[in-house]
This record gives structure tokens, sequence and C-alpha cells, in this order.
């Protein structure tokens, strides 16, 4: 399973980088405005910082929500490196445009992505990745592990190539969870991912190397 860090903090991207483990970001408006960068040629510039600190793929989303719009913008972000990949959300002109960067061979990753039948569209449309948002389904009640199971199901039925990214994962248990479930990338905080870091066992063991050892030395 493909780790990215759910983030346009560029100083996470580093430590994540750093890990070793890091293999794409994924970000969203809220997610640059949550860094106060604002402005067109500063959220380009953004991401291309960004893609100068991983090797993987850089999800950049399109404002646009009308087909021309999301064609100009996209292309124009597909355009300003060879990492990025264009995010488009989960609406009728956005199937058309996922359909169209296809065909032109750039890559995306469709966003907002709710239930099966949205995945099931975005698959047949071409996307490579496809983002079902499984935090935000848990937040009202629904089992958002459940979604990726049945993607993972509908795309192994036909062999859909479209990547399933689980998105809006909030905490470890989630990452656990997704890589059972066969999801092919999960994206979300750094939090999460050092989470998988954690053993008390580990840390009182290691405690009693290094007493053992300095006995002995
Ligand atoms: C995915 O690409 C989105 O940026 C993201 O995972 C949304 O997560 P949230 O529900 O925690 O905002």
């Amino acid at each position: 399973m493909k780790f990215f860090i759910d983030t346009a903090n560029l100083d996470q991207i580093r430590e994540a980088q750093a890990l070793g483990v890091l293999d794409g970001v994924t970000t969203n408006p809220s997610l640059m405005a949550k860094e106060g960068i604002t402005g067109r040629n500063n959220i380009l510039k953004h991401y291309v910082d960004i893609c100068t600190i991983v090797e993987g793929d850089v999800s950049a989303e399109v404002i646009a929500t009308d087909f021309e719009g999301m064609v100009k913008e996209g292309e124009a972000l597909a355009e300003l490196h060879d990492q990025i990949v264009v995010k488009v959300p989960m609406i009728k002109d956005g199937v058309k445009a996922l359909k169209y960067f296809s065909d032109k061979g750039i890559a995306t990753n469709c966003t907002l992505v709710f239930s099966a039948g949205q995945a099931l569209l975005a698959a047949k449309a071409g996307a490579t990745y496809v983002s079902p948002f499984i935090g935000r389904l848990d937040d009202i009640s629904t089992d958002g592990l459940n979604l990726i199971a049945e993607i993972r199901m509908i795309y192994d039925n036909y062999g859909f190539e479209t990547q399933i990214l689980a998105a809006s994962v909030r905490h470890t248990m989630h990452v656990i969870d997704c890589a059972k479930l066969g999801a092919d990338v999960m994206t979300g905080p750094l939090s999460a991912i050092e989470g998988l870091l954690k053993h008390p066992l580990t840390d009182i063991g290691l405690a009693k190397f290094l007493a053992d050892y300095k006995k002995g030395n």
C-alpha cells in the first residue's frame, strides 16, 4: 500500500519524506487555506515546492466546476510538474473531465467520492485514483471502511486499474484497516503514519536491552 500525506504543510511533508516511507502527497483547497497559501500564483508555486520535496504523485485540485474550466485548469496544473495528478470532483462535468484527461494521458484523482456507484463511474471514466472519504462517512455514522471493501470488490470483479486511494483517513487504525481491505493507497495526517510505529512493548524491550548492555560495559 502506498502512503500519501494529506497536507500542504511543507515541514510535515519533509518529515514524512525523511522517514523514507512516503509515496506522495494529497492537498485540497482547505488544506492550502489552512497553511495561508492563497492566490493562484502562490498556490501554483506551492505545488511545485511540494514536488521538489517528494518523489511521488502530488494531487492538485481544480477549482472550476464546469467541463471547459476544469480542462483548462487541469491542463495548466499538469504542465507545472510531471508529478502533478489533477484532482477532479465527482460531479457530472468532473466525470467528463476525467475521461478527457484519461484520453490525453494526464493522471487524475477523482475526489469527494462517498458511494460505490461514484467509484464505479470514476473507474469507467479512466481515473488514475479514486478517493473515497472514509473519515467524513464515519463522521455521519456511516461505515467508511465498508465503502473501501465495496469498491475493492467491484474493481476486482472487472479488473479496473483505477487505484483506490483511501482518503479522509484520520488515525492509525484507519491505515491498518485500509491495508487489510486492500486499498492501493491511503492518505492521512503525519500522526496516522507515525502511530504505526508505536508499541509499549517495543519501548519496554528497548529500555531493557539498553539497561542490560550498560551493566556489562
Ligand atoms: C483527500 O484527498 C482529502 O484531502 C482529505 O483526505 C480530506 O480529509 P478530511 O475529511 O480529514 O478533511
